[in-house]
C-alpha cells in the first residue's frame, strides 16, 4: 500500500483517537500539532525541490523517505499528555517515543527516517545515533539531507505560524524583563538555546528567533527572510521588556 497514505492515516488515526474526552487545552495542542504535522510535510517538499542539486541526487525512493519523515515527524507529540496534562519536553522526549512507535512498523522503520525524526528536536544532530553510524556512505549522505530537511522544515513551519498566527508557546510563563546575560552570551557565541536556560519571556523568544543560526539550506533562509522573522520577534521582545541595548545585539548577531 503506498506508505505517504500510510503514514497522513497514521497521525489522523492517532490525533482521533487521542482527542477524545481531553480537555480544552489538550484538544488545542493535539489540533496544533495535527496541523504542524501536514505543515511540515508541505515545507520539507518545498524545500528539497527548491535545492535542485539536492532533489538530483535523490532517487524517487529517497525522495519518499523525505516525504515519510516530514509526516510522521511528530507523531510522538500526540502521547504528551498523561491524566489531562501537557508533559514538559523535559519529561518526554517525543522524537524518541515516535521512533519507539515506529522502529517495529515493517512500513517506517528505516533508519534514515527514525535517525531524521530522533534527531529532529536535539539541540544538534547526534552523528553518533546508531541508526546513523550503521549506514553506508551513501545512505549517510542521505540521511543527513533528510534530517537537515526534517529540521528546517519544522522551523519553517513553526515560524510562519509565529509570524501569521502568534507563537503558542508565549501564551504561558509570561515576564516583563530584559534578556537574561546568559542568553545574550548564548546570542553572541552563536549558540543554540536550550529551553532549559530561558529564564524569561524574552529570552522565550530570543530562543524561538536562535533557530536562525541551524537552518541548512538556503531556499529556507529566503522564506525567513522574505517573512522578516526576526525584525517581527524583536517587536515582540520588545513588547515584553526587551530593552534597546537587547534590540542592538539581536539584530547584529541573528542573522539570516
Ligand atoms: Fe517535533
Amino acid at each position: 500500500m503506498n506508505k505517504i497514505y500510510l503514514a497522513t492515516k497514521m497521525i489522523g488515526d492517532a490525533y482521533s483517537a487521542q482527542v477524545v474526552n481531553q480537555n480544552e487545552d489538550i484538544i488545542a495542542w493535539l489540533a496544533h500539532k495535527l496541523k504542524h504535522s501536514f505543515g511540515v510535510s508541505l515545507e520539507i517538499m518545498n524545500i528539497l525541490y527548491g535545492e535542485k542539486e539536492i532533489c538530483d541526487s535523490l532517487t524517487k525512493d529517497e525522495k519518499e523517505l523525505v516525504e515519510l519523515s516530514g509526516i510522521l515527524h511528530d507523531l510522538g507529540r500526540f502521547y504528551q499528555h498523561k491524566d489531562g496534562r501537557h508533559l514538559s519536553n523535559s519529561e518526554f522526549d517525543h522524537g524518541e517515543y515516535a521512533v519507539k512507535l515506529l522502529k517495529d512498523n515493517p512500513n517506517f522503520n528505516n533508519p534514515i527516517i527514525l535517525f531524521a525524526i530522533q534527531e529532529h528536536n536535539q539541540i544538534a544532530i547526534r552523528y553518533d545515533n546508531p541508526y546513523y553510524t550503521e549506514l553506508s556512505d551513501h545512505d549517510k549522505k542521505v540521511a543527513d539531507i533528510t534530517a537537515k530537511l526534517l529540521r528546517d522544515a519544522d522551523k519553517l513551519e513553526n515560524i510562519k505560524q509565529f509570524i501569521y498566527e502568534g507563537h503558542p508557546k508565549l501564551t504561558y510563563e509570561i515576564t516583563h524583563e530584559p534578556m537574561s546575560e546568559y542568553v545574550k552570551n548564548c546570542v553572541i557565541n552563536n549558540f543554540q538555546i536550550s529551553n532549559k536556560i530561558i529564564k524569561n519571556t524574552v529570552d522565550r523568544i530570543v530562543g524561538l528567533l536562535s533557530w536562525v543560526h541551524d537552518i541548512n539550506y538556503e531556499t529556507t533562509k529566503t522564506q525567513v527572510r522574505n517573512l522578516h522573522y526576526i525584525e517581527a520577534g524583536i517587536n515582540e521582545a520588545i513588547t515584553y521588556g526587551a530593552t534597546a541595548e537587547d534590540c542592538e545585539l539581536l539584530r547584529k548577531y541573528l542573522k539570516v
